[in-house]
């Protein structure tokens, strides 16, 4: 698979792991009371989620959201498709959505919008990376792991054609 190589460590192991649990302690003491949701964005925060909600503590539940890719030209629509849709009723419930990376955020912002649609208590995003490249979003991120560079990152859930989502850190890849 593949065909690329891993150019260099952008965030180690040991460094995820530290900000992983700053970030639980900080969504612990946001949510002090109501129904908690998390929401993991499949495929890329598969990994992350799972170390995450190991870090909140108080009481959650855990659902995938799974969206549709969407090509070029489509970006003026301000839809995005659930290809799997949670099977919980998000009304009255705090969302937090966990995505892996914001690159253009439009991921992101089509999302908030359907998801406010349906009413939840509130709705935040946790982000385990940002680019800080796109334009203004719905929801701008209130939990975020790391400010990322402006290259393509793989690891610790993000791949490349599928590849490299099994590494424990986060590392470029070679053009
Ligand atoms: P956005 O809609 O442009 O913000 O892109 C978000 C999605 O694109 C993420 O959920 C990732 O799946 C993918 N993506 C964006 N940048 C990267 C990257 O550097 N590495 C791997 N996937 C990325
Ligand atoms: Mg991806």
């Amino acid at each position: 698979m593949g065909g690329r190589a891993i150019s260099e460590i952008v965030f180690d192991a040991p460094g995820i792991a530290r900000r992983v649990e700053e970030l639980g302690r900080e969504i612990t003491v946001h949510y002090p009371e109501g129904d908690l949701l998390v929401l993991g964005l499949l495929k890329g925060s598969f990994i992350f989620l799972a170390d995450l909600v190991r870090t909140i503590r108080r009481p959650h539940s855990v659902d995938f959201l799974v969206v549709s890719s969407y090509g070029e030209g489509t970006t003026s629509s301000g839809r995005v498709q659930l290809v799997y849709d949670p099977g919980t009723d998000l009304a009255g419930k705090h969302i937090l959505v966990v995505e892996d990376i914001i690159d253009s955020g439009n991921t992101v912002n089509r999302l908030a919008r359907v998801l406010l649609d349906r009413q939840p208590r509130s709705l935040e995003v946790c982000a385990l990376l940002h680019k800080r490249l796109g334009a203004p979003l719905v929801v701008e991120p209130r939990f975020v792991g790391f400010d990322a560079p402006p290259d393509f990152l793989v690891g610790y859930g993000l791949d490349h054609a599928e590849a490299f989502r099994h590494l424990p850190f986060v590392a470029s890849i070679k053009e």
